[in-house]
């Protein structure tokens, strides 16, 4: 019995330290298109097994698994470099958590086929990366890169590029162009970085990005001309010195928007920042805050836990109150403010009609 415990145990952990996060964004699987639906076979089936059962070609440092005849697992085994003769048929590439520093012009030559391409956790340095080593991948789609040492976006990326995770990286810049041609990329992760500022043109051409991360970067203001399109946009963990009028004026699209640990305070943030009509969800906890700011009616979830909010006015959530004018909100946080129930004004309840929970 205490052998099996001591078994089970030791299986636990091993997942637990095999387990990657890929930039904290679950990636959603088409199975119509064959694209393979674990990320890693570690601890999950004795590698000769694969071996055994799967007769194609299949790299040395690699395992093969028959269910997936196009995908590829190298993860998690210390390579130091891209294996050689990486099969053809190779569509989805796995090499995380290994010691891979450079990408050659001739390291992925041989397949044509790529569609992802999972470099996670490796030290790869952005002057050991060949400019042109993934200009010829067109069916490149996912481009994963979170945890490693790369100090600039990578170059000539391929232009069907759908997901670019560059998460927890020393980038401090992006080159003006780096995405003009990526006109399908709807996810870009850049949080964990060392961005400061986003200049004109830098993000020029991603016309369809949907979601864009850049926590935890150093951006002392809200950077000016990100995508019209973007719906989700993450800016949590920068030390911003306040918000203006006109921050996300031009986001139309506007739905789910963190600022969470920025430091904001309620003398610099203009009342009418939030004036934003697409907008779902605001996350505005752990900041300074000592008062609600005006917020759309559209808003459905508030996160503003953790400031210093002394008082409640209907205000905020309603200009007016009557048979369409009231705010749809359904999950409010207030609590680890300074303020309590007594606080709430009688008349929140013709407000905040469609209330769920509220926590204060
Ligand atoms: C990666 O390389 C470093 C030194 O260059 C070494 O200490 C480390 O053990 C290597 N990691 C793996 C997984 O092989
Ligand atoms: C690519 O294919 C050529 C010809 O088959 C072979 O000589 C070369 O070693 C291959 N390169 C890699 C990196 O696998
Ligand atoms: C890309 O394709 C072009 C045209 O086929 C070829 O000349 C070039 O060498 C290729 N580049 C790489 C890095 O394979
Ligand atoms: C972008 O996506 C569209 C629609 O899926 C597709 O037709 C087009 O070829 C893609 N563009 C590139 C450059 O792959
Ligand atoms: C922000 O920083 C806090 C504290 O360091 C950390 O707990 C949190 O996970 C970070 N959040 C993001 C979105 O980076
Ligand atoms: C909020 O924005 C709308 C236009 O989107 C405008 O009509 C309205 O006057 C603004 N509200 C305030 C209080 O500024």
């Amino acid at each position: 019995m205490a052998l099996l415990c001591y078994a089970v145990v030791v299986l636990l952990f091993a997942t637990v330290v095999a387990d990657m996060d890929y930039g904290g964004v679950p990636l959603w699987i088409n199975r119509f298109l064959g694209e393979p639906s674990v990320l890693s076979l570690q601890g999950r089936m004795d590698p000769a097994w694969f071996r055994a059962n799967n007769p194609q070609a299949c790299p040395q440092q690699c395992e093969c698994p028959i269910q997936w005849p196009t995908a590829l697992y190298c993860d998690q085994r210390g390579l130091t470099d891209i294996p050689d003769s990486l099969p053809d048929r190779t569509q989805y590439l796995f090499l995380q958590g290994n010691n891979i520093s450079s990408l050659s012009l001739s390291g992925l030559a041989n397949i044509t086929g790529l569609r992802w391409l999972i470099l996670d956790h490796n030290q790869l340095q952005s002057d050991k990366m060949d400019q042109l080593a993934l200009q010829n991948q067109t069916k490149l789609c996912h481009l994963f890169a979170n945890y490693n040492h790369l100090s600039s976006v990578p170059s000539a990326l391929p232009t069907g590029l759908k997901q670019l995770r560059l998460a927890h990286n020393q980038i401090s810049s992006i080159r003006p162009g780096a995405f003009q041609n990526l006109h399908n990329l709807t996810l870009l992760l850049l949080q964990g970085n060392r961005l400061k500022t986003i200049t004109e043109g830098d993000l020029k051409g991603l016309v369809s990005l949907n979601m864009l991360d850049l926590s935890g970067n150093m951006f002392s203001s809200v950077p000016r001309r990100l995508p019209p399109s973007t719906q989700q946009l993450y800016l949590s963990n920068n030390s911003l010195s306040g918000l203006d009028k006109d921050s996300f004026v031009n986001l139309l699209n506007l739905k789910y928007l963190r600022l969470s640990h920025c430091g904001l305070q309620s003398r610099s943030v203009h009342q009418q920042v939030f004036n934003v009509s697409s907008l779902v969800e605001l996350d505005l906890s752990y900041n300074k805050l000592t008062a609600i700011p005006t917020l759309p009616t559209t808003l459905q979830y508030l996160y503003m836990e953790a400031n210093e909010i002394r008082e409640f006015s209907t205000k905020s959530f309603c200009r007016e109150v009557g048979p369409v004018s009231y705010s749809r909100m359904k999950i409010l946080r207030l609590d680890g403010n300074k303020m309590s129930h007594q606080q709430l004004p009688p008349d929140w309840v013709f407000c905040l009609r469609v209330i769920e929970n509220i926590y204060i």
